[in-house]
């Protein structure tokens, strides 16, 4: 039976990407979604790929998720957590809730989705987590002290849950992705854009698929010996 596969986020942009790439390594494939109806409804249609709504932020919802997603489609193995917002803004003009939004869905996301999933893997001893931190979760980035820390909390999360989960067969890793052409980059102002990729060395931005291509080999059986890793694909931006 095919292994089941949750990628959150995973309708847009590097989660589409990434739902796409697991479905051709064989997995069954769900897209959780948390907003944009219009967009979830288009990616089903266009894929066969079928999307489930709620917010990642929200414990319960998370759980609830998973249990339908198990009941609906089998055991969950595998976990992508892709879903994630900017609040961008120098911190002088942050408010509590660009901080909080930040926290709660990006590195909260990853909490409540290893929560709802995380034991089962462990008893049926096979299992990925594979969580997206960021570039800027490792550098750090001008206007982003809520990104920056939730990314580099979620590289954290990985090193720690992958120390539990080793000996189970459940690995836990992270890439790192750096500016990947999706809306959430072209949302950064077109100057303050041009600046960041003068400065990374393949000259370009990446692209979503390049990111899905190290999730599919990080959830496949030969990555069983990678766990606790993190794997940046940037451009050679940040060499870490
Ligand atoms: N280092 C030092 N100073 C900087 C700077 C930097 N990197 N960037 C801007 N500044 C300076 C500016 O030069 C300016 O100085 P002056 O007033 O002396 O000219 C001052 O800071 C204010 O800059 P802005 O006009 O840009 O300030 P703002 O308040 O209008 O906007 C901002 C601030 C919202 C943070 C804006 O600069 C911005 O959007 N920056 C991009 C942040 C970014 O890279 N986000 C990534 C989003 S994509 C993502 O996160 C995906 C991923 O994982 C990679």
């Amino acid at each position: 039976m095919a292994r089941v596969a949750i990628v959150t986020g995973g309708s847009r942009g590097i989660g589409e990407a990434i739902s796409l790439a697991l479905r051709d390594e064989g997995f069954t494939v769900v897209a959780n979604y948390a907003g944009n109806d219009e967009r979830a409804k288009a990616f089903t249609a266009a894929t066969g790929i079928p999307t489930m709504k709620w917010d990642v932020g929200d414990h319960e919802a998370c759980l609830a998720g998973c249990q339908q997603v198990a009941e609906q489609f089998g055991p969950v193995d595998a976990v992508v957590n892709n879903a994630g917002v900017t609040r961008d803004g120098v911190l002088h003009k942050m408010s509590f809730e660009d901080w909080n939004d930040v926290m709660r869905i990006n590195l909260g996301g990853c909490f409540n989705m290893a929560k709802a999933t995380f034991s089962g893997m462990r008893e049926r001893g096979w299992g990925r987590i594979v969580n997206i931190g960021s570039i800027n979760g490792q550098a750090g980035q001008y206007g982003q002290v809520n990104y920056a820390a939730a990314k580099s909390g979620i590289h954290g999360f990985t090193k720690a849950l992958a120390q539990e989960g080793a000996k189970f067969g459940v690995t836990v890793n992270a890439i790192a992705p750096g500016y990947i052409d999706t809306d959430m980059v072209a949302a950064v102002p077109a100057p303050v854009l041009e600046k960041i990729v003068a400065k990374i060395p393949v000259g370009r931005l990446g692209q979503a698929n390049e990111i899905a291509r190290g999730v599919a080999f990080l959830c496949s059986e030969h990555a069983g010996f990678v766990t606790g890793s993190t794997m940046s694909i940037n451009g050679g931006q940040h060499m870490y």
